[in-house]
C-alpha cells in the first residue's frame, strides 16, 4: 500500500486501511481484466457471427494495462484474472503476464490466473507456469468434435485438447467451465464430468446469462442448474462441500469420481451478496457488476496524469456506487438481453 493511498482514506468506497469496500460492505479483492474483446471462436451464446470489434487505437496498451492492474493491487486486489475475448490472442500478452508476475513474487498478489478457450495453450502453457500462474479455467462445452465446431463456430477441438494436455503437463491446475445448454450438452455432462475428473480437473457448470444480442434464442437454451443437479443425482452421489476459489461457484464432491463439481447459478441462485469483484475492459472501462450497465472511464484518468492519484479517486468513486446485484431473467416475455454488451467485452 503506498502512502498516497493511505492518505486518501476519507474517499468514498474506501475503508480506513485503504482497501476498497462497496456500499454493501463487500471488500473488492478480485479484479477481472478483459485484455481484448477479440476471440478466435464465435460461441453461439456469446457472440453473433459477424461481430465488430474495437479499433486497436481504443485499446489500452500493455503498459497501461499493467499500470491499471498494479493500481488495483495497491488498493487491495489479491486475485487477478485475465479474460477476453480470448486473452491469449492479444499480441504480446505474455509480456503483460510476465510483468504482472512481479506482484506474485512480492507477495502483493495471491493469484494470477486466466480464463481461456484453450486454443493457444499449446503455445503458452509452459510460459504461463513459469510466470507463476498455477491454475487456469478452460471453457469447453462438449467432448464431441462436431458439436464443438457447431457451438464455437470456428473452434478446432483437437487443438483445444492438445492445449489442455500441454497445460497439465506444465503443471497447471485446469478447471473446465461448461455452459449448460438445453438440447445441446445436457445429456453429455455426466460423460464430461467423468472425463474431467479422470484427469484430475475440477469442472464447473454455468447457467447461460442474457448478455448481448446473439443469433440464437436464449430461452430455448437456458437450462436451470437445479434441474441438471437433480438429474446428475440419479447417477452420482453429490455432497455439498465448503470449498471456495473466490469465484461464484458452489461446489459438491462427486463420490463416484472423487472430483469436484461447481455450480454457477446467476439465474436460479443469486450469489451477488458475496460479490468480491469488479471488471475492467480492454479500453479501461470499469464495470462494477457483470449484469449492470453502469461503468467508469479509467482510461481518461490513466492518461490524464503520470501519477495514480486521480485514477485512484475515480476507482473509489466508482466502487462507491457498485450495485447490489444483477437483474438477469430469462423467460419468453423478456426477449431482450439484460445488458446490451456481450460477455466478450467484460469477460465474465
Ligand atoms: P474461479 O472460481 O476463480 O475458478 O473462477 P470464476 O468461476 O470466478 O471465473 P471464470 O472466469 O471461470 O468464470 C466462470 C463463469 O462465472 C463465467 O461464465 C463468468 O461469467 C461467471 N462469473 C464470474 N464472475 C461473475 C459475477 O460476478 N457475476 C456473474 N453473474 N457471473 C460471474
Ligand atoms: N452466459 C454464461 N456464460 C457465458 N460465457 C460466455 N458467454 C456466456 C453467457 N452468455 C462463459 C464462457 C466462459 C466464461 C468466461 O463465460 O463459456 O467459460
Ligand atoms: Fe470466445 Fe469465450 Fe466467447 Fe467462446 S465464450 S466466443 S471462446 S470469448
Amino acid at each position: 500500500m503506498s502512502s498516497i493511498h493511505r492518505g486518501q482514506n476519507k474517499g468514498q468506497g474506501m475503508n480506513q486501511h485503504g482497501s476498497m469496500i462497496d456500499p454493501f460492505g463487500r471488500a473488492i479483492t478480485y479484479l477481472r481484466v478483459s485484455v481484448t474483446d477479440r476471440c478466435d471462436f464465435r460461441c453461439v451464446y456469446c457472440m453473433a457471427e459477424d461481430m465488430s470489434f474495437l479499433p486497436k487505437k481504443d485499446l489500452l496498451s500493455l503498459e497501461e494495462l499493467d499500470r491499471l492492474c498494479s493500481a488495483f493491487i495497491d488498493k487491495g486486489v489479491r486475485r487477478l484474472r485475465l479474460t477476453g475475448g480470448e486473452p491469449l490472442v492479444r499480441k504480446n500478452i505474455m509480456h503483460l503476464v510476465r510483468q504482472l508476475s512481479r506482484h506474485l513474487t512480492s507477495g502483493a498478489l495471491d493469484e494470477l490466473t486466466l480464463t481461456t478457450n484453450g486454443s493457444q495453450l499449446e503455445r503458452f502453457a509452459a510460459e504461463l507456469a513459469e510466470c507463476g500462474v498455477q491454475r487456469i479455467n478452460v471453457s469447453l462445452d462438449t467432448l464431441d468434435p462436431e458439436k464443438f465446431r457447431a457451438i464455437t463456430r470456428w473452434g478446432i477441438f483437437d487443438r483445444v485438447m492438445r492445449g489442455i494436455d500441454a497445460a497439465r503437463e506444465a503443471g497447471l491446475q485446469v478447471k473446465i467451465n461448461t455452459v449448460a445448454l438445453r438440447g445441446f450438452n445436457e445429456d453429455e455432462i455426466p460423460e464430461m464430468l467423468s472425463w474431467a475428473h479422470g484427469r484430475g480437473m475440477d469442472m464447473t457448470v454455468i447457467e447461460t446469462m442474457p448478455l448481448g444480442e446473439v443469433d440464437v434464442d436464449r430461452t430455448d437454451q437456458y437450462l436451470p442448474l437445479s434441474e441438471l443437479r437433480a438429474r446428475l443425482e440419479q447417477r452420482f452421489t453429490l455432497t455439498d462441500i465448503p470449498y471456495k476459489t473466490g469465484g461464484p461457484a458452489r461446489y459438491v464432491e462427486v463420490a463416484e469420481t472423487g472430483g469436484r463439481l461447481g455450480f454457477i447459478t446467476p439465474l436460479t441462485h443469486n450469489f451477488c451478496e458475496s460479490c468480491n469483484r469488479v471488471r475492467v475492459t480492454c479500453t479501461g472501462t470499469l464495470f462494477m457488476c457483470l449484469g449492470q450497465e453502469d461503468a467508469a472511464d479509467l482510461r481518461s484518468a490513466l492518461r490524464a496524469s503520470e501519477g495514480n492519484a486521480l485514477l485512484s479517486s475515480v476507482i473509489d468513486e466508482a466502487i462507491g456506487r457498485k450495485p447490489k446485484g444483477h437483474d438477469f431473467v430469462i423467460d419468453r416475455r423478456t426477449r431482450r438481453p439484460a445488458v446490451s454488451r456481450h460477455m466478450s467485452m467484460t469477460g465474465g
